[in-house]
């Protein structure tokens, strides 16, 4: 297999386990390449790309932008804070203007649901979800997968707890999926105020006591309080967050065995994990970041090949 099932990368759930393992290759290949000392391929030379973001984001638009230009892909970058949206341009008459600028792809990271989604229905160019609302964060599932791999080979049998806030988190949901299509076993982790009610319909165990996944997981995904999307208090306080859910080097050291730590960033220290975890050698986060670059180069290069309707 050459080619991506899709046409579009709206999320992981419309994946299937050929088209991670063909991302996966594809990666391996490119993060090869950006380490060499000219970390330039001419791949995509005659495509253009827009990053158009209308939430904050660091990590997945300067890895998306860095990605397309190893690539030699010609980008452009639009920011809502500072477009014509404030003026009260839609949506599809924003991204409609950019495309009469000839733009063969674009990368959407946008705050509702679905917003890439209803794009890729109404205009041609390729589409790629760069993070919508909490539903889909497919490229950061992508990189976190691509790093459990790299550490133990395999992902089959795997015991991965994903711990936090998962009620809001587009992550969450993106690496159930992955994980699950590539055979690993998910635990879910948080107070019950933050977990989605039906979430053990995914097929994930469900656990509230963080020192009983840590005891139970092989690799722990901790992710922050998205505080900007929670409009009631769903704890406390984060002092009490952090005494009961954070994970500090006390609690690893308790447990006497090894996990590997993830975080898909930003991350907010002494909150859900402590400065000696997060900077610790069993922490692969910066690892997670690295990967990305390669991960996006390579969903890019195969969206750029890929079939023309899905
Ligand atoms: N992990 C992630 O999506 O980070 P950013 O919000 O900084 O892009």
């Amino acid at each position: 297999m050459s080619q991506l099932s899709v046409k579009h990368l709206l999320g992981i759930k419309n994946l299937t386990r050929d088209d991670i393992e063909l991302i996966f290759e594809t990666a391996s290949n490119f993060k090869e390449v950006i380490n060499r000392p000219i970390k330039k391929v001419p791949s995509l030379r005659d495509i253009t790309i827009a990053n158009i973001f209308f939430e904050s984001s660091t990590r997945t638009r300067l890895s998306f932008e860095l990605a397309e230009k190893r690539l030699s892909a010609d980008v452009i970058n639009f920011s809502s804070s500072t477009s014509s949206v404030k003026k009260g341009e839609t949506l599809l008459d924003t991204v409609n203007n950019i495309l009469a600028m000839k733009v063969d792809m674009v990368v959407m990271r946008h705050s509702s649901p679905g917003a890439p989604h209803f794009l890729a229905r109404h205009i041609e160019a390729n589409i790629i979800n760069a993070g919508d609302g909490t539903h889909e964060h497919p490229t950061q599932a992508l990189l976190d997968t691509f790093s459990m791999r790299q550490h133990f080979g395999s992902l089959k049998g795997l015991k991965v707890a994903i711990i936090g806030d998962i009620l809001h988190s587009r992550v969450a949901i993106s690496n159930i999926f992955a994980l699950q299509k590539l055979g690993a076993e998910v635990m879910v982790c948080g107070p019950n105020t933050l977990l989605p009610v039906h979430i053990s319909e995914l097929g994930v165990k469900v656990e509230l006591e963080v020192r009983k996944a840590l005891e139970w997981c092989d690799v722990a995904n901790i992710l922050r309080i998205q505080l900007e999307r929670q409009q009631i208090k769903y704890f406390p306080s984060l002092r009490e967050y952090a005494l009961y859910y954070g994970v500090n080097r006390t609690l690893l050291d308790s447990l006497k065995k090894e996990i590997l730590i993830m975080h898909p960033g930003p991350i907010n220290r002494g909150v859900e994990i402590s400065s000696d975890v997060a900077d610790s050698d069993h922490s692969i986060i910066l690892e997670q970041v690295e990967n990305g670059v390669a991960i996006r180069m390579a969903v890019l290069y195969l969206l750029a090949d890929s079939p023309p309707a899905n």
